[in-house]
C-alpha cells in the first residue's frame, strides 16, 4: 500500500458548535450542525452515540463506518456485531455501556459505486475531540474504554500503541491533554474481522473480551 500524506481538515474544530455544560440530549440535537472539519459534507448524517448518563463504562469507537452512517447510529454494522458478542461474553450489560466514536462523520473515498473507510487524520480527530470532552462530562463515566489507536490518541490525548497499552488500567490523566478517568486500551473490534485464521481469530477475540471485563471490573458495579 502506498502511504500518501494525510489530507488535513480544512476548518478549525467542533467547539464553536458544542453548546456549554450541556446534558446528552443538547449535545445530540446540536451536533447535525456541526462544521467544524469538511467530514459532515460527503457524509449522510451524524452518527454521534448510543446510551445514557451514568452509563459506567464509555466505549469510544474510531469513526461510523458505512452502515452507521445510513442508519444513524453507532455500531450497528459488522464490527458493531463483533462488539456485541464481546461485550456479552464479557458479561457487560447494554445498560452499562456509553457507546460513541472519536469521529462522528463517516470519511471514505468513493470507488465506483463503493464507499471505501478511510482513517480520519489526526487533524479530524482533533477537530471532533470536543464532542467527546462533552459527552464525557455529560456522561461521568467510572472508565473510558478506548477501541484502537484512533480511540486512544483521542482519549488520552497523545498517541499510543495499542499492543503496548492494552491489558491494564490507565490511570486519569486529569491535568494533562487526556479525559480524567481511568482508561483500558484495547484493540478496534474490526481488527477481529480481518483475521482469516479461525484459532487466530478466536484467541484476538478471547483477549479482547479480557480487556472489556477488565475495564468493568475496574469501574466496580
Ligand atoms: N466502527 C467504529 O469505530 N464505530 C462505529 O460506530 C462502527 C464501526
Ligand atoms: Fe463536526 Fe466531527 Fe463531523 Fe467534523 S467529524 S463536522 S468535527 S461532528
Amino acid at each position: 500500500m502506498t502511504e500518501r500524506p494525510e489530507r488535513q481538515p480544512e476548518r478549525p474544530g467542533a467547539e464553536r458548535w458544542v453548546p456549554d455544560e450541556a446534558g446528552l440530549g443538547e449535545l445530540r440535537a446540536a451536533a447535525p450542525d456541526c462544521r467544524g472539519c469538511e467530514l459532515w459534507r460527503d457524509a449522510t448524517q451524524v452518527v454521534f452515540s448510543r446510551g445514557r448518563p451514568g452509563a459506567r463504562l464509555m466505549l469510544v469507537g474510531e469513526q461510523p463506518g458505512d452502515r452507521e452512517d445510513v442508519e444513524g447510529e453507532p455500531f450497528v454494522g459488522p464490527a458493531g456485531r463483533v462488539l456485541a458478542q464481546a461485550l456479552d461474553a464479557a458479561g457487560i450489560a447494554g445498560e452499562r455501556v456509553y457507546l460513541t466514536n472519536a469521529v462522528k462523520h463517516f470519511r471514505f473515498e468513493r470507488r465506483g459505486k463503493r464507499r471505501i473507510h478511510e482513517k480520519p487524520a489526526v487533524g479530524h480527530i482533533t477537530a471532533c475531540r470536543p464532542w467527546l470532552v462533552a459527552e464525557f462530562e455529560a456522561v461521568d463515566p467510572a472508565v473510558v474504554v478506548a477501541l484502537g489507536a484512533t480511540a486512544a490518541r483521542a482519549v488520552l490525548g497523545h498517541p499510543a500503541k495499542v499492543g503496548e497499552t492494552r491489558g491494564r488500567v490507565l490511570p486519569p490523566e486529569s491535568g494533562t491533554a487526556g479525559l480524567p478517568a481511568p482508561t483500558v486500551v484495547t484493540v478496534h473490534p474490526s481488527s477481529l474481522l480481518r483475521i482469516e485464521d479461525r484459532d487466530e481469530r478466536e484467541a484476538a477475540l478471547a483477549a479482547f473480551v479480557d480487556d472489556l471485563r477488565l475495564a468493568a471490573d475496574a469501574a466496580g458495579p
